[in-house]
């Protein structure tokens, strides 16, 4: 069998945490890429020199070089800034859009049959900018926000009613921005509905805090944004791509008309398989629900058409 090869554009913390765990759990050979001279090469060499200990036999090198990303079977982009104390994620829009939208390009170039999934903020305008940039089909490009959000959410949940975060489940929907929507919903302990678990004050308290989640982390660490947590979301996504597991996981991806929205991306659930996005799932949402979609929806709207991608 051939070996999948996955390659992480941009080696700062959430491409280098990346590359770890797919390293440690010998998931795929990696390719670390990052403009900065030396900094893939050795953050690449040092996870490398962990194989013999985590018992991995895959294989990652460290690159400036993009070419050496050819024929990946994933294209992972993490490349850009992260925000600073006090900003949004859509503060990041110009600077990151200059850097996303040639790297995509560049990067699809050499791995045409790629699924890309986009990390860097503001992340469902980034995607966007990576589809029209690759000129892939859109079920190929999609964006993590929803499953590290969710999993904010439902650490959040797990921890107030002390149960294992494994056991909750939950969906974050719409843009990866502050108008993210937890769909209340949709927010279960083992099937059983949170609204029987919790007081309603309660519930909203977790439900805000998700919001701020990414904020939470920033204000705390004051350098930059949350690494582990991103790293692992994106984890899962590489893992149902590349073994084709049909997951189901909120993921950001081009709408054609879903949930009344078109020609734009946001978080909506999606069965993830060797395709990309082979799948987008229409749950019912209440009004409230529905209504805080649709605000989120037009805020990357507003954002895209700021680009003018
Ligand atoms: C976060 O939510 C960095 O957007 C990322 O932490």
């Amino acid at each position: 069998m051939k070996r999948k090869k996955v390659s992480i554009i941009g080696a700062g913390n959430v491409g280098a945490s990346l590359a770890q765990l797919l390293v440690m759990d010998g998931i795929s050979d990696v390719v670390l890429y990052d403009v900065a001279p030396g900094v893939p090469q050795g953050k690449a060499l040092d996870i490398g020199e962990g194989c013999p200990l985590w018992g991995s036999s895959v294989y990652i090198r460290g690159t400036n070089v993009i070419e050496e990303t050819a024929g990946s079977d994933i294209i992972v982009i993490t490349a850009g800034l992260a925000r600073k104390p006090g900003m949004s994620r859509d503060d990041l829009l110009q600077a990151n859009a200059s850097i996303i939208g040639v790297v995509a390009e560049e990067a699809a170039a050499h791995s045409p049959m790629a699924v890309t999934i986009m990390v860097t903020n503001p992340m469902d305008v980034m995607a966007h900018l990576a589809w029209k940039s690759s000129k892939f089909p859109p079920e190929r490009v999609l964006g993590m926000g929803g499953v590290l959000d969710s999993a904010r959410l439902r650490s959040f949940i797990a921890w107030q009613l002390n149960v294992s975060p494994k056991d909750v489940d939950a969906m974050v929907l719409g843009g990866h921005g502050d108008q993210m929507v937890p769909v209340r919903s949709l927010i279960s302990v083992k099937g059983v509905g949170i609204d029987s678990m919790l007081p309603a004050a309660k519930i909203e308290a977790i439900i805000e805090r998700t919001r701020n989640g990414g904020a939470e982390i920033v204000s705390l660490l004051k350098t930059g944004s949350a690494y582990y947590a991103p790293a692992a979301s994106i984890c899962e996504m590489v893992k149902a791509v590349l073994f084709d597991e049909k997951r189901l996981m909120p993921c950001a991806a081009y709408l054609d008309g879903q949930y009344g929205a078109k020609g734009v991306y946001a978080g909506v659930p999606v069965v993830l398989g060797k395709g990309g996005v082979e799948k987008i799932l229409e749950v019912p949402l209440t009004s409230e629900e529905k209504a805080a979609f649709d605000r989120s929806v037009e805020a990357v709207g507003r954002l895209v058409g700021t680009l003018g991608v």
